[in-house]
């Protein structure tokens, strides 16, 4: 069995379990080598991204409903390989999966395993309803069509199921890098595309993120208030200027992601009081949210998100808004952010803790990122200062 297929199925399996995709591809690829891991990441991501798909095909092709979950795995795998992939032969992504039955303690599947790979073949597919097309659920791309118009819709979904291409961070005072073929300059300085598979010794953070540090308009010494620090690309990003860096995170176990960096670092729930009495040049709310723009990145999150998740969300993400808003410098300025495309999340929890500010607040400028229509994951902006 090769390590890029049993490690994309046991990958596979503990996120049907619940774990979380990019995490362990992060953590158990580091060993492999290069192409191995490209092609272990192909496998997990495509197969999350593709899952309604795959299980249309399962169903389609063995006439059955119900499957342990190893076999349903096994049997996207070579699906996957055999329908998604141009550069694998089809009698290899067979038998591995036929193997990895086996590997699962389940050979008495093999068989069945063994036939329905073998009747898939490459035609087009007239998928049954639009959602499926574009493997989304259809509370979400019903929303995104009502949000956004049917045909931005579809472009977003449609991006949404492109792999995502590799940013990382060169700082500012390490740029220009012109020896370095393999990364392209963006228009957002210090951020570059990578065009092969080595970051180089840069840190990976992807250009949507690397837009946000900007609008806050950070100076050596500012107090700079992180506040939803981890895993501190934004935090790392930040010190590039020399600021004073509280970071904050609701998890310790998150925060030790920024063991590394300067600055101090507090375990809270920015959603409670704050423990600060002295106010802050720049604040980052770098919110938790649903990450609907992540969906290229966090390919599950378009199977777990929920449409009652959204008011928790927005009930937590106004919350620390509202929070880090009292501890603003009059003449400071405070960056609300998120990895989501839902306007409820964005512009409606900026609107509502305005208004409930009285008016000592205002939105003096606001970014949006959308998939397929800039580079990167999909975000949200504002930029809030004083009155
Ligand atoms: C979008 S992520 C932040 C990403 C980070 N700014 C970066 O660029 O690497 C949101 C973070 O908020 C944290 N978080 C969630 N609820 C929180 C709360 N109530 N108080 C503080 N942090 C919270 C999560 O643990 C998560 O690390």
């Amino acid at each position: 069995m090769s390590p890029a297929r049993k490690l994309a199925f046991q990958i596979l399996v503990l996120v049907e379990k619940g774990a979380h995709s990019s995490d362990l591809l992060h953590a158990r690829t580091i060993s492999l080598d290069s192409r191995d891991a490209a092609l272990t990441i192909e496998l997990v991501q495509g197969c999350i991204r593709r899952r309604s798909q795959l299980d249309w095909l399962i169903r389609h092709y063995s006439g059955r409903e119900k499957f342990d979950i190893e076999i349903r795995i096994a049997l996207w795998l070579g699906i996957y390989q055999l329908r998604y992939l141009d550069r694998i032969p089809a009698h290899a992504a067979v038998t591995e999966s036929v193997q990895l039955t086996r590997f699962a303690q389940k050979a008495s599947a093999s068989g069945l395993v063994n036939a329905v790979l073998r009747k898939m073949d490459r035609k087009p597919v007239e998928w049954p309803s639009r959602a499926l097309r574009f493997c989304l659920p259809e509370w979400l791309l019903d929303k995104w069509t009502r949000d956004f118009g049917s045909d931005r819709a579809e472009r977003i979904a449609a991006a949404s199921l492109i792999p995502p291409e590799t940013y990382v961070r060169v700082p500012v005072s390490r740029t220009p890098i012109a020896e370095r073929k393999d990364l392209e300059p963006t228009e957002i300085p210090g951020c570059y595309r990578m065009l092969g598979n080595e970051t180089g010794g840069f840190r990976i953070q992807d250009i949507g993120s690397q837009a946000v540090v900007p609008l806050l308009g950070l100076e050596p010494r500012m107090r700079f208030l992180d506040l939803c620090a981890a895993p501190g690309g934004k935090t790392a990003q930040a010190l590039e200027s020399g600021v004073l860096a509280t970071a904050c995170d609701l998890y310790f176990s998150r925060l030790r992601a920024l063991a590394s960096m300067n600055c101090d670092k507090v375990v809270l729930d920015a959603a409670k009081p704050l423990p600060f009495s002295t106010p802050f040049d720049r604040i980052l709310v770098d919110a938790p949210c649903s990450g609907t723009g992540t969906l290229r990145r966090n390919p599950e999150i378009r199977w777990r998100v929920q449409p009652e998740d959204l008011p928790r969300y927005v009930a937590r993400q106004a919350a620390i808004l509202t929070n880090a808003l009292a501890l603003l410098d009059p003449r400071g300025r405070l960056v609300y952010s998120t990895c989501s495309l839902e306007a409820e999340e964005n512009e409606g929890v900026v609107a509502r803790v305005l208004e409930d500010t009285c008016g000592h607040f205002q939105l003096i400028r606001e970014m949006r990122r959308t998939p397929g229509e800039q580079p990167g994951d999909g975000f949200y902006a504002a930029v809030i200062t004083s009155k």
